[in-house]
Order: structure tokens, then C-alpha cells, then sequence
């Protein structure tokens, strides 16, 4: 006889672990599958963004602009190394445990909240097996020692994503390497290639620039991160290409990409029409991910995928089958980690009887580059596009004291409103802690705020955030330190 559960959870990311505690919570007997091992070959709770994503990608970012400030930017506010920059010592290997230690508090972490909450946990790849007469599913958990059958009332799906790569292309994480290579490199490669200016690609970009490499990214695109504010782009792309040094082509072509040895060559076509050869001690492949659905056996319950390999959800995250969700990157709309969270509460919580529902609408975006850029809301030019009536203020850190005194003076904060109305349509940032500015521009939007409520909040002096209060005054054209 199966082990009977209220609900299985297949995926243990950031939407699945998150997804199995609240059901938990909410008094339902649950159990979370997921496959994942670690490099040492042992399970890792977490998915892609506690193991190979946001969190070691954030240690790398932050110990690679240690070293930054240490090389470039402590001798203006007096602090100087004996001996100059040459005695500065870097350790990559260190950096690396480092970053590998908090990756494993934090997936250890998952197992001892799983235990706190009674979540049984199952190592193994979950499938559909078939439906059960009276609603719900049977599912195999191919583990290492064989296969077990649970059945359970609810499934979420939450198997998350995997990188997409070049057709033909083979990953070897050695010399041509996706995200899990990226963030092991084993010294700082001299000659760094970046296929795709995304996100990985300027994050990581970012790290093993500021610790030494040469960086090229050849981008497909002609115009340069289209997703963000043309504004932000516009600034982000000199800030980018200018203090931090990447090397940042737009409109190129890739045509070939050879492991020659210990080195990679690729060919490529340049905006121009010009074919060009370059050389690479390391390749980084970073264009997009994909949904990941292999090995959940869909037909089996006769689950829809849709064209593009999403699980099909409503608003709700209610697949096409009864009792079974999806949640995550597996679904439509962005893949980020808060947003696999939220949707895992709001499923949990709807298999209650409540109302979980997630707003789409005001998810915040992050890139963790230096400076950081954030956003939440509509951009000008969607506005734009959508023949919106809008006002724009705008305010630049370098008139910030607070940005002064960090000695992080590049960007601007920029809020966009209803021009009848004045509700916050869109807030866009560039500059130091965007990611924590960000926050009051959600807030104030998922509560339906103006422009006007956030010019009349008393914003703490000197900080960033009166940053956005400056912008928000912008709006109606009274900016008062500008
Ligand atoms: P995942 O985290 O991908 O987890 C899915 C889990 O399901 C995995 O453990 C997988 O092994 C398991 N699984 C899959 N199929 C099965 C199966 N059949 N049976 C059992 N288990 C299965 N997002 C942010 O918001 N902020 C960031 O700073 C950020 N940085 C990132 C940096 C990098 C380098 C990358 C690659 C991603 C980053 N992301 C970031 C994106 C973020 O990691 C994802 O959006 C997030 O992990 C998605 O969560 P998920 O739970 O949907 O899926
Ligand atoms: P991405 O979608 O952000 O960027 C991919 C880039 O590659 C695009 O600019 C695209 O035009 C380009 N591209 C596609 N095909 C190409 C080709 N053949 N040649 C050259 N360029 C090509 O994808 P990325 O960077 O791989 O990241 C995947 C996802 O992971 C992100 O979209 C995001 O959802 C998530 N992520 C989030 C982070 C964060 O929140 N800070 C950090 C890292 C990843």
C-alpha cells in the first residue's frame, strides 16, 4: 500500500520547499521530493537558486567587490595598503569555500526546517504514475535504492528550470561552462567569454571581471538589457562598459564554438556584418533558462504543457488536471526565486480553502551588478508603446549625501505615474542598494499609492531612500535638493 499524504510536493527550490512548509502549516500531512545532488554526489535541499543560483552567486559578487574596493576605491577615503595594490593577495580557492559554506547552512537549513514543520522528505526524480478515482495522484519516486509509490490528495509541481544552450553545444563545466561552472572557476581565468548579456551574464561578468579577467560578452540582441527602463539600459551600459570595465557587444552573431585544448574558440559575427575570431581561456553560456518537466512522465495524468515546455496554469496556479499545481519557473511569468515563493504560500493556502493569490504585476526585478538596478512596475517606453498618459520625476544619486559619503554616486532613481491619477505606474532604479530601495516601491504600489503619498512620507536624512522621495517630488516637478 502507498504512503498516503494531503500533499506531495515535487522540487525542493525556493518554490517547492517554501510551498511544502506552509502546507504544513496549514495542518496538511505533506511530503517534498526532490532530485537534486550536490558536487559531492549527496542530496542538497534548496534547487537551483540556494545551490547554484542566487545565493552563491551573491557571496561572489560580494567578495568580488571586496577585492574591488580594496584595489580601487579605499584610497579615497584614506585607507591605503603598505606597498601599493601589488600586495593586495587573492584567494580564489578561499573565496570559493566560502561561498560553498553558506550554500550548505542554507540547505541544511531546508532539512531542519523540514523536520520543525513535519515535512517528510524523499530523495528521488517524482513522477506521475496515474490519477486516483477519487482525485489526486499516485507518483514513483525513483530514488538511489529503488523505487517507492505515494499517493497524495494534492501535488505542486515546482521542478523549477534548467540553462538552455546553443544547439549542438555541449556544457562541459570545465571550459564551456552554464551557471554551475561560472560559479566554480578554480582561478581567475585571464581571457573570460560571456555568451548572452542577461542577468547571469552581467552578474557573473561582473565577478570575475572585478577579480581580474578580461570579459567579452557577445550579445544577440541589438539594443542592450531591453527588459529594464530605456533610461537604466542607457546608464547601465555606461557604467558597465565604462568603470567596470566589460566589454559588452551587442548584435553579434555566434557561429561556432570549439574546446581547443585548454582554450575556446569561438566565431562570431559583429554587429557590423564582420566575422570575427576570438579566443577564451573560459566560455560562459548564459542565454535564458528553460522549464524544466523532464522526468515528470505529464501524460501519465494527462497534464498540459504548453508549446514553449511551461506547465499551463491559470491565475491560480490550477493545471489543466484537478488537485495538481505548478508553481516556479516551471510556470509563466518570471523566473525568480521571491516569485516561486509567494506562488508556493498562495498554493498551499488555496488547496485551504483560502484565497492565495500572487500579483504578477508587482514582482520586483533585481540585477545584483555594481551599481545594482532594480525595478518594479512598467517602464516609459511600455507606457509609451501602450499610449498611457504618465508623468516622470527623476532623481540622481549623485546629489544624495547619503550616496556621497558611500562613494556610490552613479544612477538615479526614477518613478513613473498615472498622469490623471498619479498611481505609481513604475519604479526604476540604478545605483547602491536598489535591491533594498526597491522594497518601498512595491509596498507602495501593491497598496494602490500616488506619487504624492510618497513625496509626503518623512524619508530618513541621509539615506538612499530619500532618493526615491526626491523622485516622487520630481513628478510633480518640486524636487527640492536638485
Ligand atoms: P528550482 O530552484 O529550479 O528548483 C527545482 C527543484 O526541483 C530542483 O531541486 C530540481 O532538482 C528539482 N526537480 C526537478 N524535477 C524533479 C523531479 N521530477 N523530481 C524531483 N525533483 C525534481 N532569482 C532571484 O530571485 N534572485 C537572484 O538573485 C537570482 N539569482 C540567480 C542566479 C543564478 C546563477 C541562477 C541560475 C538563477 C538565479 N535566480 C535568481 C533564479 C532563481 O534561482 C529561480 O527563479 C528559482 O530557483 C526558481 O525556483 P523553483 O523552486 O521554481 O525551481
Ligand atoms: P536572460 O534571459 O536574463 O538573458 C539571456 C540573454 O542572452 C538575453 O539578453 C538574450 O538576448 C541573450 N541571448 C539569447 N540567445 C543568444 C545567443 N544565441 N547569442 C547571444 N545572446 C543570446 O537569461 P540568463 O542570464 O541566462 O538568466 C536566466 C534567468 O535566471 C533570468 O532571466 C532570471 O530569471 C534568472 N536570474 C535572476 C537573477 C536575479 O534575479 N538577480 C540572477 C540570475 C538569473
Amino acid at each position: 500500500m502507498p504512503q498516503q499524504f494531503d500533499v506531495a510536493v515535487i522540487g525542493a527550490g525556493p518554490g517547492g520547499y517554501v510551498a511544502a512548509i506552509r502546507a504544513a502549516q496549514l495542518g496538511f500531512s505533506t511530503v517534498c521530493i526532490d532530485a537534486w545532488k550536490n558536487a559531492k554526489g549527496k542530496p542538497s535541499l534548496g534547487g537551483t537558486c540556494l545551490n547554484v543560483g542566487c545565493i552563491p552567486s551573491k557571496a561572489l559578487l560580494e567578495s568580488s567587490e571586496n577585492f574591488e574596493r580594496v584595489l580601487h576605491k579605499f584610497d579615497d577615503h584614506g585607507i591605503s595598503i603598505k606597498g601599493g595594490e601589488k600586495n593586495v593577495v587573492l584567494d580564489v580557492p578561499k573565496m570559493l569555500a566560502r561561498k560553498d559554506k553558506i550554500v550548505d547552512t542554507f540547505t541544511t537549513g531546508i532539512t531542519l526546517l523540514f523536520k520543525k514543520n513535519k515535512v517528510a522528505s524523499m530523495h528521488g526524480i517524482g513522477r506521475f504514475a496515474g490519477l486516483l478515482p477519487g482525485g489526486g495522484c499516485t507518483l514513483e519516486v525513483v530514488g538511489d535504492a529503488g523505487t517507492e509509490r505515494i499517493d497524495a490528495k494534492h501535488v505542486i509541481i515546482a521542478t523549477g528550470s534548467v540553462p538552455r544552450s546553443l544547439p549542438g553545444l555541449s556544457i562541459d563545466n570545465r571550459l564551456i561552462c552554464d551557471n554551475v561552472g561560472a560559479l566554480s572557476f578554480p582561478e581567475v581565468p585571464r581571457r573570460l567569454g560571456v555568451i548572452g548579456a542577461g542577468v547571469i551574464g552581467l552578474e557573473m561578468g561582473s565577478v570575475w571581471r572585478r577579480l581580474g579577467s578580461e570579459v567579452t560578452i557577445l550579445e544577440a540582441m541589438p539594443t542592450f538589457l531591453a527588459a529594464c527602463d530605456e533610461h537604466v539600459s542607457k546608464e547601465a551600459y555606461r557604467q558597465f562598459t565604462g568603470p567596470l570595465g566589460l566589454k559588452i557587444l551587442n548584435g553579434a552573431k555566434v557561429h561556432t564554438v570549439e574546446p581547443v585544448g585548454s582554450i575556446v574558440k569561438v566565431e562570431y559575427e559583429d554587429k557590423a556584418g564582420n566575422r570575427v575570431r576570438a579566443e577564451f581561456d573560459r566560455l560562459i553560456v548564459s542565454i535564458g533558462r528553460t522549464p524544466n518537466t523532464a522526468g515528470l512522465n505529464p501524460d501519465a495524468i494527462g497534464l498540459r504543457i504548453d508549446t514553449r515546455g511551461y506547465v499551463e496554469v491559470d491565475e491560480r496556479c490550477r493545471t489543466n488536471v484537478p488537485n495538481v499545481w505548478a508553481i516556479g519557473d516551471v510556470v509563466r511569468g518570471p523566473m525568480l526565486a521571491h516569485k516561486s515563493s509567494e506562488e508556493g504560500v498562495a498554493v498551499a493556502e488555496s488547496i485551504a480553502g483560502q484565497h492565495g493569490h500572487v500579483n504578477l504585476d508587482t514582482v520586483p526585478w533585481v540585477i545584483y551588478t555594481s551599481p545594482e538596478i532594480a525595478w518594479v512596475g512598467r517602464t516609459e517606453q511600455d507606457l509609451k508603446q501602450a499610449g498611457v498618459d504618465y508623468r516622470s520625476g527623476q532623481f540622481p544619486f549623485i546629489a544624495s549625501g547619503r550616496a556621497r559619503a558611500l562613494g556610490e554616486t552613479a544612477g538615479f532613481c526614477k518613478m513613473l505615474a498615472d498622469a490623471k491619477t498619479d498611481r505609481i505606474l513604475g519604479v526604476h532604479i540604478i545605483g547602491p542598494f536598489a535591491s533594498e530601495l526597491i522594497g518601498e516601491a512595491v509596498v507602495a504600489m501593491e497598496f494602490g499609492a500616488s506619487s504624492e503619498d510618497i513625496a509626503r512620507i518623512v524619508h530618513a536624512h541621509p539615506s538612499l531612500s530619500e532618493a526615491l522621495h526626491e523622485a516622487a517630488l520630481g513628478v510633480d516637478k518640486r524636487t527640492l535638493n536638485l
